[in-house]
């Protein structure tokens, strides 16, 4: 025997024994009740479609009358499955197959790609079970499946991935019991070969698993790809005056941030003084770079590179600014972005004897105790 005969052999001979027998749209397996049940099964698992299936059988017992019924009834039979595009699709396509297939759906798998709703998977699903034709499916237990049994790199969701899936679905076909085969390797996706704690020793093809061999069922399918995030950068200023306070800005309204105090931003490549005595008409001068700070926005990562600088006149601000200088140890602090305000607390923590939110001055003053309780 094949391997790939052994395949279906195996599998089909485990499915006479533990394999779902007694589904409802197994008996009578027609073509109606097997696509009703394929279109709940895209988005739901097999426990909760049943009693559905059940009572929109009753319901809507053929295309028939599923095509003539008001679009409100169909929708109601299906509320509770959810993804409500699929039974407004469901319904279309009994439309269509009235008007243009002589009240049947089509037994081809062209024509039945055509109806909405019903993908390469679903089509193939509804012929092999219904007519016994010879179609490889690969829905997402499939896919996981045959991704272990071929040792299948790469997520499946990859055009490549997919299409190395697909033959590899089609190779596995037995010639027989197409029906059955079908409903089984559904069933060994959905029992043994689960995403999570796969039971191998149970498993039928366990020995023909490439995965299972190397050890590595962990490993396939691959999961999707993260995307790089993009990655900013921009200098976090720290700016003391003569008596130890600190420069805090407003955000603007848009952006990162928008609204919140924030220690002022600016961009990664210019020179921090000179956009100081822009912004706000200050002469500071550089000093320290602190360590780099990474922050992960959700679309994109920020590099905020700390520099100190030191403000020696008395420091004016223009009045229109959006800034102000505090007291770390005497004023309480407004709302900071949580990277600021843990920088802020650091330095505090390093400098030794500031209130939990605050930066110990470099001040001239005698520096005042703590005395604020941990909540100011
Ligand atoms: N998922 C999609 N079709 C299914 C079926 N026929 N049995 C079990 N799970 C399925």
């Amino acid at each position: 025997m094949s391997a790939h005969a052994s395949f279906s052999a195996r599998l089909l001979a485990w499915y006479d024994r533990h394999g779902r027998r007694d589904l409802p749209w197994q008996h009578a397996r027609t073509p109606y009740r097997v696509w009703v049940a394929e279109i709940m099964l895209q988005q739901t698992q097999v426990a909760a479609v049943v009693p559905y299936f059940q009572r929109f059988l009753r319901r809507f017992p053929d295309l028939a009358a599923l095509a003539a019924a008001p679009a409100d009834d169909v929708l109601q039979a299906w509320a509770g499955l959810g993804y409500y595009a699929r039974a407004r699709n469901l319904q279309r396509a009994a439309q269509i197959a009235v008007a243009e297939h002589g009240g049947a759906l089509p037994a081809e798998l062209p024509a039945l790609l055509e109806l909405p709703g019903i993908g390469r998977s679903t089509a193939a699903a509804v012929l092999a079970q219904a007519h016994g034709q010879r179609h490889a499916i690969l829905d997402g237990n499939v896919k996981r499946v045959l991704a272990r049994y071929g040792a299948v790199d790469g997520w499946p969701g990859a055009p490549a991935v997919a299409r190395a899936l697909w033959s590899l679905s089609e190779s596995l076909l037995p010639q027989e019991r197409l029906a059955d085969y079908t409903q089984a390797i559904m069933d060994l996706g959905a029992t043994l070969c689960t995403a999570r704690k796969p039971q191998c020793a149970r498993c039928p093809v366990q020995d023909g698993c490439a995965a299972h061999r190397a050890g590595r069922t962990a490993d396939f399918p691959a999961a999707r790809p993260r995307r790089q995030r993009p990655l900013r950068q921009a200098q976090l200023l720290l700016v003391q005056d003569a008596a130890g306070r600190l420069l805090l800005e407003r955000r603007p309204p848009a952006g990162i941030w928008g609204g919140l105090w924030c220690l002022p931003l600016a961009q990664a490549d210019e020179d921090a003084a000179a956009f100081l005595r822009g912004a706000y008409g200050l002469h500071a001068q550089a000093g320290e770079a602190l360590p780099t700070i990474a922050h992960a926005f959700t679309h994109f990562d920020l590099h905020l590179r700390p520099l100190r600088l030191h403000v020696r006149e008395p420091a004016g601000l223009a009045e229109q600014a959006p800034a102000r200088w505090i007291d770390l140890a005497a004023d309480a602090l407004p709302g900071l972005p949580a990277p600021v305000a843990r920088l802020l607390q650091q330095l505090a923590g390093k400098a030794g004897a500031a209130p939990p939110q605050g930066m110990a001055p470099a001040t001239t003053r005698p520096r005042r105790k703590a005395v604020s309780s941990p909540s100011t």
